[in-house]
């Protein structure tokens, strides 16, 4: 019994002392990540370890967050986590604790920055003082797309997924449109292209300064001036290049080029055709997140062409 508990408090300070190592890598930019990033010889590799995220994608659902990942792992400097976490947002996988979590990281060389991304977090009630009580100086990105254009994009994938399961669905003006034809404030898709709120929370608990907002529509037309503007944020050296990017015709969107390494395109999941949605209801719409989208752009100190 006394052996298992003292077995037992060791792995406890083992497991801390890990973790506090890469926070410390993380804040000590010594040396330079993406110079440490470039020793990739056989010392680095052997120093690599899991560390917790130095900056988290928190969303928007269908803003362009794959993208954002895919292109920020260019970076020499950056490691990033393949798949979605969902621990801040999932009560069964933040039961799990921080060390799970830290074991769903990638492996990284020191002074590595690793990234997470997890759309779910922006609209999950409890993620900012989650994730505020892992790292308070987390550095957090934000991708947004016109809201109109995100929510039309979100049912598509909703009806995509239960076309798969043999599901049926409803049409979305059924779901937009109440019967006396006024905009259902209470739509999910809706809900949650609402980013004045969801970003309220996360002002509660992180400064203005923390969260670094992304154009998603900018993305989409010109990938490099956004990826600049995350290096700065993330005080890494310019290493992305627009050479790093090419349009490829086929596909309709940017597709990447890593310096060394096979050119790829995301995946048909994204930047599919979008559900159908009339010019009435689309009219509607737009005229109902006219004054949310004032209140974000206020937020941000920053005005987007939106519908
Ligand atoms: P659509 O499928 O509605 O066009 P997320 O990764 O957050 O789910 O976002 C998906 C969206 O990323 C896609 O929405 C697409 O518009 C956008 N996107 C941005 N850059 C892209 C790229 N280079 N290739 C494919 N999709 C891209």
């Amino acid at each position: 019994m006394l052996w298992t508990l003292i077995l037992a408090a060791l792995l406890l300070l083992l497991l801390q002392a890990q973790l506090s190592v890469c926070l410390r890598e993380l804040r000590s930019a010594v040396p330079a990540p993406a110079d440490a990033a470039a020793t990739t010889n056989a010392t680095a590799t052997a120093n690599a370890t899991q560390c917790l995220p130095g900056a988290i994608i928190i969303g928007v659902r269908k803003g362009g967050t794959r993208a954002l990942l895919e292109m920020l792992s260019l970076h020499p400097g950056v490691a990033v986590a393949k798949a979605e976490v969902h621990y801040f947002n999932l009560e069964e996988h933040y039961r799990r604790g921080l060390g799970w979590y830290r074991a769903q990281m990638p492996a990284s060389l020191p002074g590595q920055l690793t990234v997470e991304k997890t759309p779910g977090y922006f609209a999950a009630p409890l993620a900012p003082g989650r994730v505020r009580a892992m790292d308070g100086a987390v550095r957090l990105l934000l991708i947004v797309r016109d809201p109109a254009e995100r929510l039309v994009s979100d049912y598509t994938q909703v009806l995509h997924n239960r076309r798969q399961r043999g599901k049926p669905y409803r049409p979305l003006e059924e779901l937009l449109l109440r019967p006396d034809g006024a905009i259902d404030a209470g739509y999910k898709a809706l809900q949650r292209s609402l980013y004045h709120q969801h970003l309220g929370r996360w002002l509660q608990r992180f400064p203005r300064g923390q969260i670094h907002v992304v154009d998603g529509d900018a993305l989409v037309r010109d990938p490099f001036p956004e990826l600049r503007g995350v290096e700065r944020f993330l005080e890494l050296s310019p290493r992305i290049a627009p050479s790093n990017f090419y349009f490829n015709a086929t596909k309709g969107f940017y597709c990447l080029l890593p310096n060394a390494g096979q050119e790829r395109c995301l995946d048909e999941s994204k930047g599919r055709p979008h559900a159908p949605l009339g010019a009435n209801a689309r009219r509607k719409l737009c005229r109902f997140l006219r004054r949310p989208n004032r209140r974000f752009f206020e937020m941000v100190g920053r005005v987007f062409a939106w519908c």
